[in-house]
């Protein structure tokens, strides 16, 4: 019912773009272990992970996440807001190919896929350092036959929008109220907060009606149980200190419907 498409980890990733957070040593051995923990823990959850191999030309190739969108009816080739990430995408937009129709958001338009986050028909798009407004009206454009509207929402003082806000529930965001300028646009939705002492802490990756999440977060964790949520845990310090998260490590595509 799910494809993941990752990416191994670059030998290279200790030279990644770093935005928000200090430059620390990574491990670059437990790194990959740890991906490779990610990618069972993914499918333990039902995934079928296609997993590319290691580009050693490309630190932040990890994150699969920020090159392409993937919806039910198209797959969208972005153009990543950080030159060095130019490029990244060439394989992943392979295999998106072979799977939808794909487009592509052209120059002199950015768009990273941390900061865009989609609900049902409505697709949220940060408004950050690395997608901008000739990015987001693109992806009005290529989206809008399709039914889907886009929205911008400004974010401060995180790298994507999806480290201040992600889906855990059909009706319910996880939140991180600091790094959102506005929140207006999810007034819709039940907004479960972080925990203050765990600011990185509002990113999990869906799948189904279950979560895959950071385990350094157990304060945020212990209120997502408490919602009823079924979360699986995972490791990704050295990930994290590459300025990563658990959605940037994978794309999901829904390759069947249930019966
Ligand atoms: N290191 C993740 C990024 O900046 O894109």
């Amino acid at each position: 019912m799910w494809t993941a498409i990752t990416r191994e980890v670059s030998p290279a990733l200790a030279g990644c773009e770093l935005s928000f957070v200090p430059r620390n040593p990574i491990d670059i051995a437990l790194a990959r272990r740890q991906h490779a923990a990610y990618c069972r823990a993914l499918e333990s959850l039902g995934c079928d992970v296609i997993e590319l191999p290691a580009l050693p030309g490309y630190p932040d190739s990890v994150f699969v996440e920020d090159v392409a969108l993937v919806f039910d009816e198209v797959a969208i080739a972005t153009r990543p807001g950080a030159k060095s990430r130019r490029g990244e995408g060439d394989a992943v937009h392979e295999v998106l190919g072979s799977l939808r129709p794909l487009s592509r958001i052209q120059a002199h338009g950015t768009l990273d896929g941390g900061d865009v986050l989609r609900i049902g028909k409505r697709v949220f798009v940060g408004i950050s350092a690395r997608s901008n407004e000739a990015g987001r009206a693109q992806l009005r454009k290529l989206l809008a036959p399709h039914g889907y509207t886009v929205e911008g929402v400004a974010t401060r003082e995180c790298l994507h929008l999806k480290s201040a806000v992600t889906q855990v529930a059909d009706d319910m965001l996880l939140v991180n109220p600091a790094w959102l300028a506005d929140a207006s646009p999810f007034a819709s939705f039940r907004m479960l907060e972080v925990d203050p002492d765990e600011e990185h802490a509002a990113n999990a990756v869906r799948v189904g009606n279950a979560i895959l999440y950071p385990d350094c977060f157990p304060k945020t964790l212990a209120r997502l149980r408490a919602q009823g949520i079924h979360v699986t845990t995972v490791d990704v310090s050295e990930l994290q200190k590459a300025e990563g998260a658990v959605t940037c490590c994978s794309l999901l595509l829904r390759t069947s419907t249930p019966a």
